[in-house]
């Protein structure tokens, strides 16, 4: 299977940015670790961040022929972004949405997504692994689907 990964804005900056709410990993570090638990299932895993909401718009326009799941931390987009959320609906891929934080626990305009109604499901409070949680149940959905 072929799992399209996607980040949002300022989650390059992970290892550095406000540590006490995202830890202490970088993105690259995680990435590396979703890569290893996928190699495992044989999901080869397509990474791509970007601070840029048409970016992301058009990355996953492009999913459409190129990914069979997708994994998305919109990050601040979540409460914000219609246009990604029309994007995701368009292609129709299913995706989970992620979140390293709790957002529920945090500040009331956090608490609503524009993507979590539509989601296979969500996933968030739990730090990086909630990224391997997340690979893992898109692969049981997937192989339940080609039974
Ligand atoms: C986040 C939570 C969002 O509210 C925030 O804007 C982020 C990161 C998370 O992973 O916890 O940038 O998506």
């Amino acid at each position: 299977y072929r799992i399209l990964v996607l980040n949002g804005p300022n989650l390059n900056l992970l290892g550095t940015r406000e540590p006490d709410k995202y830890g202490h990993q970088t993105l690259d570090d995680i990435i590396v670790q979703l890569t290893d638990l996928a190699d495992q299932y044989n999901v080869a895993v397509e990474h791509f961040q970007s601070n840029a909401e048409a970016d992301l718009i058009n990355k996953v326009h492009a999913a459409k022929d190129t990914s069979d799941f997708i994994l998305i931390n919109p990050a601040a987009f979540t409460h914000t972004s219609v246009a990604l959320r029309d994007a995701l609906l368009a292609v129709s891929v299913p995706f989970i949405e992620i979140h390293l934080s709790n957002v529920h626990a945090r500040e009331a305009f956090r608490q609503h997504s524009y993507f979590s109604d539509v989601a296979q499901g969500v996933i968030c409070g739990l730090g990086p692994i909630g990224y391997e949680l997340a690979m893992l149940a898109a692969f049981q959905q997937l192989s339940s689907n080609d039974k």
